[in-house]
């Protein structure tokens, strides 16, 4: 579905401060596949998001969704398209109809029909950066997910021209899908003011205010920094479900290798701006000497797993998470040591 092909970035290019912060960058990403791109700070993370987000153009190479070229210029189709919007707008300021009803803009605007709401049309790629919360702008959950839908709702619907009260009435599927993708109650939370919501509720939203676009890809960048562990669990929950049920492709930016255990079923290692290795979760999260050329250390439980290794206790298994782990652990302890325990207790 998604082809990033040679990717190449070059900052500042031919200024003594020209900067290459991506080299040759390949990879796939599938239907509700969840990818992981790891690396030490500076090694080309955030620039390689932007670029596969359509917010930076890159010096080579091609970023193509479902054999559509999303590096490409705009074409003479969108400048065709922009230049009859033009003389549209321009026949209005001089069509004489508008002059003479505008005395009455207010009156014929409430009383024409309202155009039905059109499907929202799916935003290829979206991008959250880190803390999107900070972003948040608006007093309310639900209008904050309805403004990204402006320029695709008709007028008047959406906080378009809208009251508060009327979209909280009224509010349009495509929010409260977003809401019920995120486990945020509408009821509940829909007239909240999203600096009143918890830091994990506020991240969530941040989501919705995403998947109401409805992407076929989503790129986090450090989705889950700051938050506690049941906050994470919550969101890697949503996520999973957005994968599940929209076949949405995820690609997540991150420097937490137990966050990429968790959710990732790939992993490509980036270091100064190249890839150093792709490849399975499990089979890069265990190659410490590769980590650590790259500047990383393995998680945790993966270190357990290569220290009990060298004492002599080869066990097998993936160390990915408690669970894998203990099913691992189990069967080499003495049968005899959880009834003892209790015993000296
Ligand atoms: N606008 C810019 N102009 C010049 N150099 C830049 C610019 N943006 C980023 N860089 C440089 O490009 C390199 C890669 O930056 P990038 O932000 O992609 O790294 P990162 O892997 O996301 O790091 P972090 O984990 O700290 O967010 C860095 O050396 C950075 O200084
Ligand atoms: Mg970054």
């Amino acid at each position: 579905m998604l082809r990033v092909d040679r990717l190449r970035h070059v900052y500042l290019k031919g200024t003594p401060m020209e900067h290459t912060a991506l080299i040759d960058v390949s990879f796939d990403l599938a239907p509700g596949e969840c990818v992981a791109v790891v690396g030490v700070s500076g090694s080309g993370k955030s620039t390689l998001s932007r670029i596969v987000a359509g917010l930076l153009a890159p010096t080579g190479g091609k970023v193509w969704l479902d054999g559509r070229d999303l590096t490409a210029p705009p074409t003479l189709g969108a400048w065709g398209r922009r230049f009859k919007a033009f003389v549209r707008w321009l026949l209005g300021v001089f069509d004489p109809r508008r002059w003479l009803a505008r005395r009455h803009w207010t009156l014929q605007r409430s009383t024409r029909p309202p155009r039905p709401a059109p499907t929202p049309p799916s935003r290829p790629v979206m991008l959250a950066f880190q803390n999107p919360e900070d972003q948040f702008f608006t007093t309310c959950v639900m209008e904050e997910i309805a403004v990204g839908l402006v320029p695709i709702l008709p007028p008047g619907v959406g906080g378009n021209g809208v009251s508060i009260r009327e979209l909280l009435a009224a509010p349009p599927p495509a929010v409260l899908e977003a809401l019920r993708l995120v486990e945020l109650d509408p009821a509940r939370y829909g007239a909240r003011d999203p600096f009143t919501l918890s830091g994990g509720e506020q991240r969530r939203l941040a989501l919705a205010v995403l998947l109401a676009r409805r992407p076929r890809v989503l790129v986090l960048d450090e989705p889950s920094a700051g938050l506690d562990d049941p906050g994470r669990a919550r969101l890697y929950a949503c996520i999973e479900r957005v994968r599940r049920e929209q076949q949405t492709a995820v690609l997540i930016v991150s420097h937490d290798l137990e966050e990429v255990a968790a959710i990732a079923e790939r992993v490509i290692v980036l270091a100064d701006g190249r890839v150093a290795a792709a490849g399975q979760t499990a089979q890069i999260l265990a190659d410490a000497p590769l980590l650590q050329r790259a500047g990383l250390a393995a998680p945790p439980l993966v270190r357990l797993h290569q220290e009990l290794a060298t004492r002599g206790f080869a066990l097998g298994g993936e160390w990915l998470d408690v669970e894998a782990a203990a099913a691992a652990l189990v069967p080499a302890l003495p049968r005899s040591a959880p009834g003892k325990g209790a015993a000296n207790a």
